[in-house]
């Protein structure tokens, strides 16, 4: 399963929820974030590591883990991870995990793991989370071995989380990688949902929130899980009273667009070059969006060929993503009224 959606929707906490009842479930789990150039060998190496150690004292899976932990060393070896301590002393195995491909290899390690816990009687849950910054080699590497589990029977599962455009990086990656994932939508809560998350906490401390005041927050933030933590975080710190009405609400809308500005837009503008904050300026000067590349660039008063590449990186950096009808839109929610605020 890969959860997609824009910034601050809740997909960390999602995998962190799912993570706490694959645990309860006594399932392995592994939690892992992809960084922005970082291999998945390496990303990988100490999960797949703990998990076969793991397996290794189950009797019934003691063999098939050793050689899962030999394939691990050559694996090791080949993709340059640093080794410590016990392993140092086992013995690659010729063979297993050992091509430097990590298209093979991977799903080589993945059968071991896969065929062990078959043996001892459990499973592996695998969570990445920010998938959308693993390579293209490693997203096809990945799928791959998740494919080959799928298809051996084997009691490997993983849970992605990700930008929106993870859906189309997979699909490119693998054309069955349509097929082989859900790819559930985790998005704004609609208005029920909204006023829950918002109104739950505070009856749980013994206060209420007034319905004008509920309504006001759950409009304006259009449901964003981020915006109401953070608006109905401030709120309620500055409200004195045990009921908190529409005026509560109000006056803390300034300090909340404040913060919100200064943290979680600032932190992904500031990864922008100078060039590449005057192509989302102007993405956000057009409206609302979606933006379509040829009115950014007449806007621009460049070529559509001319901007490719800085297209591309703000792309890479995840502040934009193209939709499946060919546009451009923001990866963060409400981000072209925050650049219309600064501008
Ligand atoms: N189910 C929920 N109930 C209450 N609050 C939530 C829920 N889901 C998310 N939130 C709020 O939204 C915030 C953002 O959630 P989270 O960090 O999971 O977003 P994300 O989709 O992983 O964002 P990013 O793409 O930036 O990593 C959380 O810190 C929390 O305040
Ligand atoms: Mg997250």
């Amino acid at each position: 399963m890969m959860l997609l959606g824009l910034r601050g929707t809740g997909k960390t906490v999602l995998l962190n929820e799912i993570g706490k009842i694959a645990n309860e479930e006594g399932l392995l789990i592994s939690k892992v974030e992809a960084p922005e150039k970082e291999s998945l060998a390496r990303l990988l190496y100490p999960e797949m590591r703990k998990v076969m150690r793991s397996l290794s004292t189950v009797e019934a899976a003691r063999q098939i883990a050793s050689r899962g932990l030999k394939g691990l060393r050559g694996f090791a070896s080949i993709f340059k991870i640093e080794i410590a301590g016990v392993e140092v002393g086992v013995e690659a195995e010729a063979g297993l995990a050992d091509s430097g491909d990590i298209q093979h290899d991977l799903p080589d390690l993945f059968e071991v793991i896969g065929l062990a816990a078959k043996a001892a009687g459990k499973g592996w849950i695998l969570l990445i989370d920010e998938v959308q910054y693993l390579s293209e080699t490693d997203l096809s590497a990945l799928i791959v071995a998740i494919h080959e589990m799928s298809q051996k029977n084997l009691p490997i599962l993983l849970v992605g989380a990700g930008l929106p455009q993870v859906a189309r990086l997979a699909g490119e990656a693998k054309s069955y990688a349509e097929r082989l994932f859900l790819y559930p939508g985790v998005g704004a809560l609609d208005p029920a949902s909204a006023s829950q998350a918002v109104e739950k906490p505070i009856i749980d401390e013994g206060a209420t929130i007034t319905l004008e005041a509920l309504d006001c927050i759950v409009n304006r933030t259009k449901g964003y899980p981020f915006f109401l933590q953070e608006w109905a975080s401030i709120f309620w710190n500055n409200a004195d009273g045990q009921e908190i009405t529409l005026d509560d609400v109000n006056r803390s809308y300034a300090e909340t667009l404040a913060s919100l500005d200064g943290g979680f837009f600032r932190v992904r503008i500031d990864r922008l070059t100078k060039a590449e904050v005057q192509f989302v300026k102007t993405m956000a000067e057009l409206g609302e969006g979606p933006y379509a590349m040829a009115d950014i660039a007449k806007a621009l008063g460049r070529s559509q060929s001319s901007l490719g590449p800085t297209r591309a990186k703000i792309i890479s950096k995840g502040m934009i993503y193209s939709t499946d009808h060919g546009y451009l839109a923001f990866t963060v929610p409400l981000f072209a009224e925050f650049m219309q605020r600064h501008s």
